[in-house]
């Protein structure tokens, strides 16, 4: 099986082609990707040199390139590029419509062109919006994104189920909800806080910090992931989801007692605009269908994610002394 995975240098990109190298030792992967502000390399130094490995510099707008690619042989896509950040395409959307929807469009036109045999599109519960303190989103759940972001990822997902309902592109959709783990770039809440608290530095929470998300490890998308990619029904849409939801400040004063830091460090900030209030996934789809469950409690996942953030300094300061820095020195971006 040849894969192509798009931004594979990002944070669950970059987990997946290792989990799935480590899984599958016939299986040989391209991973393509733009290296933004977000793509890292140095997430894959451990595989670099594995033969069934390699790795393309592309735009996945560039339609001669994807196809170039595609050209020597691709079974299956699957499509992780994207502008992932919901603040970034508060400040700049245009970018996130540029990679996320008219990206999509290109892979997709080259998916068909080259009759791969799947197409895998990793896509987001904040696709179907914000709910209020009870209920879950379910694949059937209506599409009401909230963000640039999410309108972008809403529309990429529209696109890929045109295609398959136009053209006859067999894929699969899934929607996950916030993923945590080692490799994550440090502007998204986990590994923001992580680094700040270890610095000393004040942790900028978003409103009242009362905002839920259902926390997933990484590892356990992967999995998801995998299963879909072998086992999932054509055309479908797969949610997945942890079941962990926590507030904002609930996870934060985990991080700073976990560290041995004071809550003091706190720092409540002009909240985001259009913030997305709870976020819960119904998973029951991709559990019975494809007996997916995940392995992490989030109390375990989140200990062994503050020690990789401890344990890989070098890392983070590596992107901190980067272009990174500008950004994260505004407390909050929108006051
Ligand atoms: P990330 O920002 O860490 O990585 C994105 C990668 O895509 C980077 O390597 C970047 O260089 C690359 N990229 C961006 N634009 C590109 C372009 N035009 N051409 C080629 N490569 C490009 O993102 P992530 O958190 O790893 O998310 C990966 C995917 O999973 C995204 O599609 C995101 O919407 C989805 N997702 C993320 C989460 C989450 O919690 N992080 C949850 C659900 C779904
Ligand atoms: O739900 C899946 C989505 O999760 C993915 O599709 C996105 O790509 C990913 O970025 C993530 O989106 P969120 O907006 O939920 O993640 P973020 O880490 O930016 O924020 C999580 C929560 O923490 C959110 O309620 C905003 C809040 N927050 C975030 C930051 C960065 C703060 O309070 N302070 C902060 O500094």
């Amino acid at each position: 099986m040849r894969l192509l995975v798009t931004g594979g240098a990002g944070f669950i990109g970059s987990n997946f082609i290792r989990y799935m190298l480590n899984k599958y030792a016939t299986y040989q992967i391209v991973n393509v990707d733009a290296l933004t502000y977000a793509g890292n390399l140095e997430n894959l130094r451990d595989i670099e040199m594995n033969p069934n490995y390699s790795f393309v510099h592309a735009d996945i707008t560039d339609a001669v390139k994807m196809n170039r690619i595609l050209q020597s042989g691709v079974d299956v896509i699957v499509h992780f590029a994207a502008e992932s950040h919901v603040d970034r395409s508060i400040l700049n959307p245009s970018t996130f419509l540029q990679t996320n929807v008219m990206g999509t469009q290109v892979l997709l036109d080259a998916a068909i062109k080259h009759k791969v045999r799947k197409f895998m599109h990793v896509s987001t519960d904040e696709v179907y919006g914000s709910l209020g303190p009870t209920g879950f989103f379910q694949e059937t759940t209506p599409l009401s994104p909230n963000s640039p972001y999410s309108a972008s990822k809403a529309s990429s997902d529209l696109l890929v189920r045109a295609y398959h309902e136009t053209f006859g592109l067999p894929i699969h959709i899934t929607r996950c909800s916030n993923n945590y783990g080692p490799y994550q770039f440090p502007e998204k809440l986990i590994p923001l806080m992580i680094i700040n608290a270890i610095e000393d530095k004040p942790l900028p929470v978003y409103g009242d910090g009362q905002n839920v998300r259902d926390w997933l490890h990484v590892e356990d998308h992967c999995a998801a992931l995998d299963l879909v990619l072998h086992n999932g029904r054509d055309g479908e849409v797969y949610n997945v989801g942890g079941n962990n939801e926590r507030t904002n400040i609930d996870i934060v004063k985990s991080i700073l007692s976990a560290l041995n830091k004071p809550d003091d460090l706190i720092q409540f900030v002009t909240d985001r605009p259009g913030h997305d209030r709870r976020y819960a996934i119904d998973a029951t789809k991709i559990r019975t269908e494809l007996g997916w469950s995940p392995k992490y409690s989030l109390d375990v996942g989140l200990q062994q994610t503050i020690q990789w953030y401890l344990h890989h300094k070098d890392w983070w300061e590596r992107i901190r002394s980067g272009a990174y820095r500008d950004y994260v020195k505004i407390k909050s971006p929108f006051q």
